[in-house]
């Protein structure tokens, strides 16, 4: 029988995971159905529940219900409790719901796997503290920089996320303009370049072979690869990487199964330009 499942969020027009996921299903031979699905605001819960009543298997789910698909599940991962936010939803045998959190995970294997940047014993800058950051918190500590700092505009919310994970590694918070020092990785998790801007951060972060990591992408360099680039930066990665590998985590959780990302990667971003 094919097994449903589906991206649910609003919007959802534009989302990528219908494709990413029907193109893991074929190259794995999966039978699987994957839709896209609308849901209105505040009814994250009752639309879940009736699409899961009805047969299905598992669901992703993006903004802005991963909050809402957190409190939904009956049980979490270990990841998924740090983040108190989740993107992969999957029904047991017993009928309960498992909600993991494959964001961090995605993000750490684009890096290490597809861009060979190393992060174990690394200075590792992490811009905004909102879901988005604390979504890859445990992934990217569980690696082993040396230092992890978190930097954000309202500086209250970055120590907020540095006391929360401090078992897990050196994690500290500062405001943008006091960064200590240059740093081998900087992580974009703002979402200021929605309204066009960028953190204003001191030039004293970068160093000879700085790499940035954008956790947004687009057609070409996002803005703050651009400024970075101007900066001199030579690696400036997108997060179509985190996109794709977070996908492939949410399959493997679903089906078992790993499929290949680097072709998926090459063709989004060949549809891209
Ligand atoms: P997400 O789920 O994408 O993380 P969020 O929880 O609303 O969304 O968090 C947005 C993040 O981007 C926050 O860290 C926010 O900073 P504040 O905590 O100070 O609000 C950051 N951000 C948004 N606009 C920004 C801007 N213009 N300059 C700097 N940081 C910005």
């Amino acid at each position: 029988m094919t097994d449903l499942y589906a991206v649910a969020g609003n919007p959802i027009g534009h989302s990528k995971s219908p494709l990413i996921h029907s193109t893991f299903a074929r190259q794995t031979q999966q039978d699987l159905l994957y839709k896209a699905l609308l849901m209105p605001l505040g009814e994250f819960a009752a639309k879940a529940e009736k699409f899961f009543q009805h047969g299905g298997s598992g669901l992703n789910v993006t903004v802005p219900f991963k909050e809402d698909a957190f409190r939904f599940a009956t049980t979490h991962t270990p990841r998924a409790l740090r983040a108190q936010a989740v993107n992969t939803l999957k029904k047991m045998p017993d009928g309960s719901i498992l909600a993991d959190n494959t964001d961090g995970v995605g993000l750490v294997r684009d890096l290490t796997l597809n861009h060979q940047v190393p992060l174990a014993g690394k200075r590792i800058l992490l811009l905004g503290a909102g879901g988005a950051v604390r979504g890859v918190l445990q992934p990217l500590l569980e690696q082993q920089p040396a230092e992890l700092v978190i930097a954000n505009r309202t500086v209250s919310k970055a120590e907020q996320l540095a006391r929360d994970f401090a078992d897990l590694g050196c994690v500290t918070a500062s405001s943008f303009a006091d960064v200590p020092g240059a740093f081998d990785l900087i992580i974009n998790g703002t979402s200021a370049s929605l309204g066009g801007e960028l953190p204003p951060l001191p030039l004293t972060v970068f160093k000879d072979g700085t790499v940035t990591y954008d956790m947004m992408y687009g057609a070409g360099r996002t803005v703050f690869n651009q400024w970075a680039h101007e900066q001199g930066v030579t690696i400036t990665l997108d997060g179509l990487g985190m996109l794709v590998e977070q996908a492939a985590e949410a399959f493997y959780c679903w089906r078992g199964v790993r499929p290949d990302t680097a072709t998926v990667i090459q063709r989004l971003r060949q549809e891209r330009r």
